[in-house]
């Protein structure tokens, strides 16, 4: 089946055995980035420009809530201009707040929403709708949040405003940059001084962001200290293209044989990269080229040539940095030779999907042997059969088995693959245009 003319409905994958992973490619903005610069951009004062913003289904989420809390948003699908209203100029919102599949987004905006005058309603769809929020919910209530979620501790979460919040001493109980960048948005309007502990970094994209728009933040050690904002200040911001995104490419082409690739303008943050790390362990041929900075976050055309990986104990404190990528590394560790183990990883089981679940059923359906525990996975490098694979909905699910297809015996079917345009937009015209034989059935 061609997929040229894409319908609506045709919401499944089918990936041919076969091609190479070449030429140069740039895929769509970071869509964590994304989210921030819009945020921050809204209660700033003054315009903000935002060139390379994801226009995927989880950031146009975001743009649509502003727009309804009153902040003037012009879109042309290439630059995204914003008239901020200033920390004090949202307005109350009359139906619930729809955050559709985003995490980020509901997590982010329930610190902003939190300090508002007026009360908010926030809902998502049905994979959202289960995820834990009480990790943000308690420490907004020790901030003097009047807020509260279902009893199973999911949305709606339901905001009353006009409560003063404080600010707190936090140490996060999980490595989680939504946690840390709700409390930091929250502690923008807090009286006095919110302090934030991780004993495991996280990524930093909301620090950076906040004094791109000009609020100072501290760091001490693994302490970040944000006060009391008198204003933001609008500003021009480059996203970069999403190091999420690229995973999927950087694993192509080092399983797929004579594969050569350059992905260009990538976020290559030190608080995302651990793939690189990961995968460099397994013997992977990855190079940094043209490493630069823009808009506060360090960028570089990352250079990937096909090679022979070895399985490897994934070192645990680089989960958390490369929390995102294991789909993708997961399926690198299916094609290297011989065991390799992640542990550490029960974030993974609260994701779109139970990620370690999702790709479990995954290698179980497509002939690769592996084992789950608790906090992770253990699988033999082997051969992909081919077959039918469920991606729960989950966009890095239905992404990362599509790179299987490329060196699979038979073709893989993916089904449920809707949700790929939440964060990689356009994904099969570019992996075709990469390489891989992928239509939509
Ligand atoms: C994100 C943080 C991570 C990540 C998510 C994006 C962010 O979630 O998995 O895709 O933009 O802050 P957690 O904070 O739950 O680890």
């Amino acid at each position: 089946m061609s997929s040229k003319n894409l319908s609506g409905n045709r919401s499944s994958f089918e990936v041919k055995p076969g091609g190479i992973i070449s030429g140069r490619i740039t895929v769509p903005g970071d869509k964590s980035i994304s989210h921030r610069a819009l945020m921050l951009a809204a209660i700033a004062e003054g315009e903000t420009t935002i060139k390379g913003f994801l226009q995927g289904e989880d950031t146009l989420a975001t743009a649509k809530v502003f727009q309804q809390l009153g902040v003037e948003i012009e879109n042309d699908g290439n630059l995204i201009k914003i008239n901020g209203v200033g920390l004090h100029g949202l307005h109350a919102y009359d139906r619930a707040l729809d955050f559709g599949n985003s995490g980020t987004s509901v997590r982010l905006m329930t610190g902003l929403l939190s300090a508002q005058s007026f009360n908010s309603e926030l809902i998502g769809d049905e994979s959202l709708m289960t995820r834990p929020m009480m990790r943000v919910i308690a420490p907004l209530q020790t901030m003097n949040a009047d807020i509260n979620c279902s009893d199973d501790g999911t949305l709606p979460i339901k905001i009353t405003g006009g409560n003063q919040l404080k600010g707190i001493d936090y140490e996060l109980p999980v490595a989680s940059a939504q946690l840390k960048s709700c409390l930091l948005l929250a502690g923008l309007y807090a009286e006095g001084t919110t302090t934030i502990i991780e004993d495991t970094p996280t990524r930093d994209h909301t620090e950076r962001m906040l004094v791109t728009f000009s609020h100072r933040l501290t760091r001490n050690g693994n302490q970040i200290s944000i006060n009391k904002a008198d204003k933001l200040v609008g500003a021009e911001i480059t996203i970069p293209a999403d190091f999420s995104s690229a995973a999927f490419f950087i694993v192509a082409a080092n399983i797929v044989s004579g594969s050569d690739v350059v992905l260009e303008n990538v976020g290559v943050n030190p608080t995302r990269d651990a793939m690189l790390k990961i995968m460099t362990l397994m013997g992977a041929n990855i190079e940094l080229q043209n490493v630069r900075e823009q808009s506060g976050e360090p960028i570089a055309d990352i250079h990937i040539k096909s090679s022979e990986l070895k399985g490897i104990d994934i070192p645990e404190e680089l989960v958390p940095i490369a929390i995102d990528e294991f789909p993708a590394i997961l399926i690198a560790a299916a094609c290297a030779k011989g065991t390799t183990r992640l542990s550490g990883a029960t974030e993974l089981r609260v994701k779109e999907s139970d990620r370690l679940q999702s790709m479990f059923d995954g290698f179980i359906a497509t002939g690769i042997q592996v084992e789950m525990t608790e906090d992770g996975l253990t699988l033999e490098g082997g051969e992909f059969k081919g077959g039918i694979v469920n991606s729960h909905g989950d966009h890095r699910i239905a992404m990362a088995f599509s790179v299987a297809g490329m060196i699979a015996k038979k073709a893989i079917f993916i089904n449920d693959c809707e949700n790929v345009a939440t964060s990689f937009p356009g994904f099969v015209d570019l992996a075709r245009k990469a390489g891989m034989d992928i239509t939509y059935v």
